[in-house]
């Protein structure tokens, strides 16, 4: 029906005969004369009908925005003075000769000259798609997997898929599970990751495994979270993290210069704990300038028990973020606010110190907390940031928990709302992860319970959990998480030895896990490997708030898809079938 894209049209055609299909954009009826704005996947093109073809002029005068037509005609150059330089096509038109409708429209339910509601968008998404930026996203993503398989095949890596209806896999979420109908009472889990898959195909001797595929975790959703969601999962054999990371970083920096035309360099590396100390996040944003500074030292001797306290105990911290020029832009109400804000975090308050004249002495400063502090201890705060003139210095002080998670969400804060943040790339690798976090007095991994210690034996673990480091990395870029993984557990007294420090029983182990403990015994390669998220990542390239705008069919907030109405109702003989009662009352759902 076709001989070209709409948007392929150029100078190169013209006094050619083409044919066109698409949808009409826009259409503007000048009495005479009409003109047609079709648009394709690939753009849009000027189609203009005459008095010459009265028959066909007729016809273009019934159409509507979103029609679905043929339009054959000839390209000829725009007049002189109607080029529009706006417009990829804009140097040429089509004088259609003939026109075929091939489908009509009614009036669309969204309107695509103003912002529509997130419900609505998702509810027509095929019609929120036929938006130019939406399809250019969709385009985009469809570049940044063609790109990823050709730069891993060039690697030597094997696409193999793994199982959708599967067992458990403990990457910290909630499982979707999926009843079984012949086996009664039990159920499959959808795969949070392919992680003990790719490890058992590198048991299999698959050396070096990649999927593009999608996993399911039943969490609580933000701008980069969605329950189904796509990863480029990597998994190899006898390669060190090293070797591992290098191989990431080589295929994220050819994406960008392939596609970007940006040139990320060399991905600086920094430890867990500088990285939660500098930046109070494991995935630090370093677009933005601001850093937390410790002086817990400094207030260990003052009166102000606000301060002593917490830098008296081992588990407190005390830390200052100082913002240059910062004293004339916020007001008490502006402070009040950003107080409010950390609030959410846990901390009880936010005291504050203005530095009107640093060559004053304390007599230049104003805070409300002035008075509990003595001059030596102010001046060493002072000279650690290095305070000038109109600078303020915002405090934290509290459980080491609190005022890292505070301050790095004030520093977020501050570096948006003051315009600080440099439009750049700023890649890095996080390394050396604890093995294990606290919560509530029980050990959680910190990736997985397959992430390998750093040179330590199971012994040497078992005595001292809490000091181990992982030799896990994590691939962060512009403040997201664009992937983690791991050099793996391929020892079977090792793996055992981990799930005892979490708390699962050898039984537990066995019943959940045994197949892997059990595969570690013929003879497991050592093996490594990691996963990026492909929905942040396409969300970061293309400059989309979230990741729902790079899923062709995402779900909402509240994980619905308002399209299909998903999740829905059963129907009673399929739940019976499964031998499923459910207990919600109909009215409730
Ligand atoms: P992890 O759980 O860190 O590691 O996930 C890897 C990457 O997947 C992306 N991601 C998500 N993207 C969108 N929505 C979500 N709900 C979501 N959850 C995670 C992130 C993240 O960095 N099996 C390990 C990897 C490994 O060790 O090889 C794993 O899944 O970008």
């Amino acid at each position: 029906m076709r001989t070209l894209y709409c948007g392929e049209v150029n100078e190169s055609h013209i006094g050619q005969e083409i044919s066109l299909t698409g949808w009409v954009n826009r259409r503007r009826d000048l009495g005479a004369v009409i003109f047609l704005d079709l648009r394709d996947r690939e753009g849009l093109v000027q189609v203009v009908y005459d008095p010459d073809l009265p028959e066909v002029l007729e016809k273009a005068n019934t159409l509507r925005n979103e029609f679905c037509v043929q339009v054959k005609g000839k390209v000829r150059a725009r007049p002189e003075g109607q080029v529009n330089k706006e417009m990829a096509t804009g140097a040429i038109e089509v004088l259609g000769l003939e026109l075929t409708i091939l489908n009509k429209s009614a009036p669309l339910p969204l309107d695509f000259n103003q912002e529509n509601s997130e419900e609505n968008r998702l509810k027509y998404r095929y019609l929120d798609l036929r938006r130019v930026e939406m399809t250019e996203r969709l385009k985009f993503r469809a570049k940044v997997t063609s790109a990823v398989r050709q730069s891993l095949e060039n690697q030597g890596f094997l696409d193999i898929e793994t199982p959708i209806l599967t067992a458990a896999t403990p990457e910290g979420a909630r499982d979707y599970l999926v009843p079984s109908r012949t086996h009664k009472g039990k159920f499959f889990a959808l795969p949070q990751s392919p992680q003990l898959f790719k490890q058992l195909l590198m048991m299999s001797g698959m050396d070096r495994y990649y999927q593009i595929v999608k996993c399911f975790r039943d969490e609580d959703l933000r701008a980069d979270r969605q329950p189904e969601f796509t990863q480029i999962d990597i998994e190899t054999s006898f390669m060190s993290a090293e070797q591992v990371m290098s191989v990431a970083e080589t295929m994220i920096r050819e994406l960008f210069v392939k596609l970007m035309g940006v040139d990320l360099g060399d991905f600086p590396r920094m430890t867990y704990a500088e990285a939660m100390k500098r930046f109070g996040s494991d995935k630090p944003d370093l677009r933005n300038p601001l850093e937390i500074v410790d002086v817990a030292d400094i207030f260990k001797d003052v009166e102000f028990k606000v301060f002593a306290g917490p830098a008296n105990d081992p588990k407190g911290r005390v830390s200052v973020i100082c913002v240059p020029d910062g004293a004339a832009k916020f007001s008490r109400k502006n402070i009040d606010d950003l107080t409010k804000f950390v609030g959410i975090y846990g901390a009880k308050g936010m005291p504050w110190m203005k530095v009107n004249d640093i060559d004053a002495g304390l007599e230049g400063l104003q805070s409300p907390i002035l008075k509990f502090l003595n001059e030596e201890s102010v001046n060493a705060l002072l000279s650690r940031v290095n305070a000038k003139s109109g600078d303020i210095i915002f405090f934290g002080s509290d459980t080491y928990n609190v005022v890292t998670e505070s301050l790095g969400a004030l520093r977020l804060k501050l570096g948006e709302d003051l315009g600080i943040v440099a439009d750049e790339w700023k890649p890095l690798w996080v390394v050396d992860f604890p093995m294990f976090e606290e919560v509530d007095g029980h050990l959680h991994a910190i990736h997985h319970p397959f992430t390998a210690p750093s040179n330590m034996t199971p012994e040497e673990l078992a005595q001292n959990p809490v000091g181990a480091l992982s030799d896990a990395y994590d691939m962060v870029l512009n403040g997201c998480e664009l992937g983690g993984g791991s050099v793996r557990i391929y020892d079977q007294e090792m793996q055992a030895t981990v799930f005892r420090i979490l708390g699962i029983s050898d039984e537990e182990a066995k019943e959940k896990f045994g197949f892997l403990l059990e595969a570690l015994e013929y003879g497991a390669p050592p093996h490594a490997g990691l996963a990026f998220g492909l929905d942040r990542l396409v969300m970061l390239m293309t400059g989309a708030s979230s990741i729902r705008d790079v899923m062709a069919f995402p779900k909402t907030t509240t994980a619905a898809c308002p399209l299909t109405n998903a999740p829905g109702q059963a129907n009673p003989t399929q739940l019976e079938e499964l031998s499923i009662i459910s207990n919600v009352k109909e009215d409730a759902q």
